[in-house]
């Protein structure tokens, strides 16, 4: 393996793309076939129907609503949820931005709690101190498909009385002592979005296991109706968020070899926890213990102070020119542009001053320490993840031998 590094004129350790995703098998194929020549592809369809109770079973659920995206999911579960103009809903800062866009659209207030760093998931003792009387949700994230701390949230939940909503949207399969994601609080979203575990392009799905509670999403995914109720008759101000037929036809294959490819993943992120792990200034996340990530994606995070100080970025732009795409990810949300609040457009987030938070948790995983890796990198074979740990380990060594160097890169 040389040893100077591709931006600096070197062999790069990677030149093939990592295994393709999404990945095209011949069950989606013939699912999706299937749909378009025999079956509705909307409402009505059986497929959409068969969905629904396999996806409910996979995560454990009593029931499934397939739903156009994820984010959609998210504010029919907080409509579900009975959340009103003015109310507060409790979500992590590191985040994808639909966990908080979808609180604005319900003209609920989005109040940011902080992460554990080690974990890179919501604190639940940063949620307590944020309860007030206003607060009607909490959105847990299962970040990277790693289950957030759900027993501590099931207590608050009890000793409050504040319903939990998950956002499992990267946890296809995730557990925790022993129950899959999603339908562990009152309901969860996932989402089925091209870079997922399990892909149609756009889509998702809430799970949960309280009838009402699925009722009330069904209403609003659907334009207001009720079940069983008539076509022109509108009881809820919802909309049409209903998944294709077709979508659904592409994800039911995929329900079994999600499952197949878990024990791929789970293989290759230890392999790569042990390697990169090994190298000094690396270190692997937490995950709670009793529980199982999907693997969304390969976190590790990156201790600046033994490399040289020198930067993340740095860093990035060198794995890159060795053929290994790292990257930092999520932004701390209430840095977003989105949060300087305009008060004539969002009065009821009128006084709010994002802009002034500061999160330590979420500051040092967003701007220091995260590195990202994508997730289709964890179904490689192995000499795919040694050229991964290559890479890793190349750039570290060069940036401990020669910091100086680095100075020449620019951002
Ligand atoms: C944590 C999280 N929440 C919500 C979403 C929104 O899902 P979608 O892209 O399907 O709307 C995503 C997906 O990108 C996500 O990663």
């Amino acid at each position: 393996m040389s040893t100077d590094l591709a931006i600096f004129g070197g062999e790069p350790i990677r030149k093939e793309p990592f295994p393709a995703w999404p990945r095209i098998t011949e069950e989606m194929k013939r699912s999706l076939i299937h749909t378009f020549e025999e079956e509705e592809w909307g409402v009505g369809s059986k497929t959409i129907t068969l969905f629904n109770e396999q996806f409910a079973t996979m995560q454990d659920a009593k029931y499934c609503l397939s739903i156009h995206s994820g984010t959609s999911a998210i504010w029919i579960c907080l409509k579900a949820a009975g959340i009103e103009a003015g109310d507060e809903v409790i979500l992590p800062s590191y985040t994808f931005i639909a966990t908080a866009t979808a609180v604005v659209l319900a003209n609920a207030v989005p109040v940011f709690a902080d992460i554990d760093k080690k974990t890179a998931n919501l604190d639940p003792t940063s949620v307590e101190k944020l309860i007030t009387k206003k607060t009607k949700a909490i959105i847990p994230v299962h970040t990277a498909g790693a289950p957030a701390d759900m027993k501590a949230f099931l207590d608050i939940s009890k000793k409050y009385n504040i319903p939990i909503i998950e956002d499992a949207a990267q946890g296809h399969g995730s557990m925790i002592d022993n129950k899959k994601v999603g339908a562990i609080g009152l309901g969860g979203i996932f989402s089925f979005q091209t870079s997922k575990n399990m892909s149609s392009g756009e889509g998702g799905a809430i799970v949960s296991n309280d009838e009402s509670f699925i009722d009330a999403c069904f209403s609003y995914h659907n334009c207001g109706r009720v079940r069983n109720g008539k076509w022109y008759e509108h009881f809820r101000l919802g909309s049409n968020m209903r998944m294709s037929a077709l979508n659904a036809a592409v994800l039911l294959p995929q329900i079994k070899s999600v499952e197949n490819d878990f024990i791929l993943r789970e293989q290759n992120r230890q392999y790569l926890d042990s390697q990169i792990g090994g190298i000094d200034g690396f270190v692997p996340m937490d995950l709670i213990p009793g529980s199982r990530s999907s693997n969304h994606l390969y976190m590790v995070r990156y201790l600046k102070e033994e490399f040289n100080n020198i930067s993340r970025e740095l860093f990035f732009k060198a794995m890159q020119a060795e053929g290994v795409f790292t990257y930092k990810g999520w932004s701390p949300l209430y840095k977003e542009p989105l949060f300087s609040i305009n008060p004539k457009e969002y009065p009821w987030l009128e006084g709010r001053n994002y802009g002034d938070l500061f999160h330590s948790g979420t500051e040092i995983i967003a701007e220091e320490q995260a590195v990202w890796l994508r997730q289709n990198h964890l179904l490689g074979s192995s000499d795919d993840l040694k050229d991964v740990v290559d890479a890793f380990e190349k750039v570290s060594n060069a940036i401990k031998k020669n910091p100086k160097k680095f100075d020449e890169i620019k951002l």
